[in-house]
């Protein structure tokens, strides 16, 4: 027993309880957390009201400052705005300057900050417990929502993040067909996962490279990276090709066509998996996603992102037998603490309920509305950008030399610190975009057509900045 902790026995159990009258969580600063109503849990940053503040403290506590290294404005310059809270298409720092958002949390909140259906669900969810480490009811309820909206996925696994979707796809993929390799393609990301933090990107097939300190070698050694948009050859050593079938993380960039059929009738021929990484297309291209699209039906889909309905998700879904020899019915381990969480649940069942078809239509012709108005804005101000649009989803590619974008080697020719200068000046002008040049732009239920039209006003002044500042 320490000096401050006194212990109390309650006599019905004879459990020790603590009474200690440690601090507990310390408001940021006692006066102005005070006066400004701001809790030293719920904290919004009321106490340490400016960002440059709150990240200086935030580096002292998180390698970095940020959580997710996509988010360090690293490759931008500056620094990071500091979230307080969403709603909408908007969010706010805790300086209070309020931005529109065409980050949308990388995709995965696609009804808009805030949505009602979301907060409803999660407040009514959340008093009956947070995590039981048991079956739900919602979790069946979200794995046939999955099944039904998308026929590849006869069976649905509900895990907690898009890279435990893809690592397990893997994992599952060598354990169906006792085989290692895994085919990748250059440019597509796949989260944090070892077998897929993969180094490569150039015109030819590499195999075995780490792309991150702390891959060992043979982690990646069956990895081979191959160009996107070729269908490669294929041996029998291969277990699964893994594919962003629309890649979103080089810009966005579609598949050309027969690309995915190609894929699908390699991966036939010699008894591999086909996997659809589809944790950004899927259920934000439309209720069956890529695959439905180009009409493809791979062996394995991955999802996250929307699924969520803004909350820690992922998935995997496929058919049956492959799916079967998951544990416990099979001998592939999965487990997860929080896999099929109760309140991430109940947001992805509230969020695919609000995704009707004539959501999709309509996000379709904002997604289109938005890339012509923010292109002949920049080409009114002397700004050369592209903005490629595949269904719902968008993309920018700044310089005059990127040109038609098909593989990694010509995303790469994006002008990277053109980017950077039009990202500051849009920022500067209240809409965040993501920190870095590949990146998609995220268009959501929050993104009315006044909005769209306030970004595209933005844009014109944000451009005229930024060519400037490129002397050009
Ligand atoms: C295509 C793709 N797959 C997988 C992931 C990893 O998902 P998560 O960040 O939920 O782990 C991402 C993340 O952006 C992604 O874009």
């Amino acid at each position: 027993m320490t000096d401050d902790t006194r212990i109390a026995t309650d006599t019905s159990t004879s459990i020790a309880i603590s009474t200690s009258t440690a601090p507990g969580i310390p408001p940021c600063d006692a006066d102005r957390c005070a006066a400004a109503g701001c809790t030293p849990t719920i904290c919004v940053g009321a106490g340490l009201a400016s960002n440059h503040e709150m990240f200086e403290r935030s580096k002292r506590a998180i390698p970095g400052g940020v959580n997710s290294s996509i988010r360090a404005f690293k490759s931008v310059g500056g620094e990071p705005y500091v979230v307080a809270k969403a709603s909408g298409a908007t969010i706010t720092d805790v300086e209070g300057t309020t931005y529109f958002d065409l980050v949308q949390s990388y995709g995965a909140v696609i009804l808009g900050h805030a949505h009602p259906a979301i907060t409803e669900a999660v407040t009514a969810a959340v008093v009956d417990g947070t995590s039981y480490g048991a079956p739900t009811p919602r979790e069946m309820k979200l794995a046939e929502a999955i099944s039904e909206r998308v026929p590849s996925c006869e069976r649905v696994r509900l895990m907690n993040s898009g890279t435990e979707a893809t690592s397990t796809a893997v994992r599952l993929a060598r354990g169906v067909t006792g085989r290692d390799r895994i085919i990748t393609f250059a440019g597509n990301f796949h989260g944090a996962t070892d077998a897929l933090l993969v180094a490569g990107g150039s015109g030819v097939a590499t195999l075995g490279l780490a792309g991150t300190a702390g891959v060992p070698d043979g982690a990646v050694a069956e990895t081979m990276v191959v160009p996107y948009n070729v269908v490669p050859e294929l041996d029998e050593n291969v277990a699964a090709i893994i594919v962003e079938p629309v890649a979103a993380n080089m810009g966005v960039v579609a598949p050309v066509p027969g690309f995915l059929q190609g894929l699908r009738d390699a991966c036939d021929r010699v008894g591999a998996l086909l996997i659809f990484d589809e944790v950004i297309t899927g259920f934000r291209l439309g209720s069956g996603g890529a695959q439905a699209k180009y009409d493809v039906r791979p062996d394995i889909t991955c999802f996250g992102k929307v699924i969520g309905g803004g909350l820690p998700i992922g998935s995997i879904g496929g058919r049956a037998d492959i799916m079967e020899h998951l544990s416990p019915l099979g001998p592939v381990f999965h487990a997860g603490t929080l896999s099929g969480n109760p309140l991430a649940t109940a947001a992805g069942l509230a969020a695919l309920d609000q995704l009707t078809e004539d959501v999709y239509m309509e996000l379709m012709a904002r997604a289109r509305h938005l890339a012509a108005g923010m292109r002949d804005a920049c080409a009114a101000e002397g700004f050369v950008a592209s903005f490629p649009v595949v269904g719902t989803l968008m993309g920018i590619v700044c310089g005059s030399d990127a040109g038609i974008v098909r593989n990694f080697d010509d995303a790469k020719r994006t002008d990277e610190a053109a980017y950077s200068a039009f990202f500051q000046a849009m920022l500067a002008e209240g809409v965040a975009m993501a920190p870095g040049a590949y990146e998609a732009i995220f268009v959501g239920v929050g993104h009315t057509d006044a909005v769209i039209d306030r970004i595209i006003d933005a844009t014109g002044r944000a451009a005229r900045t930024a060519a400037a500042m490129l002397g050009s």
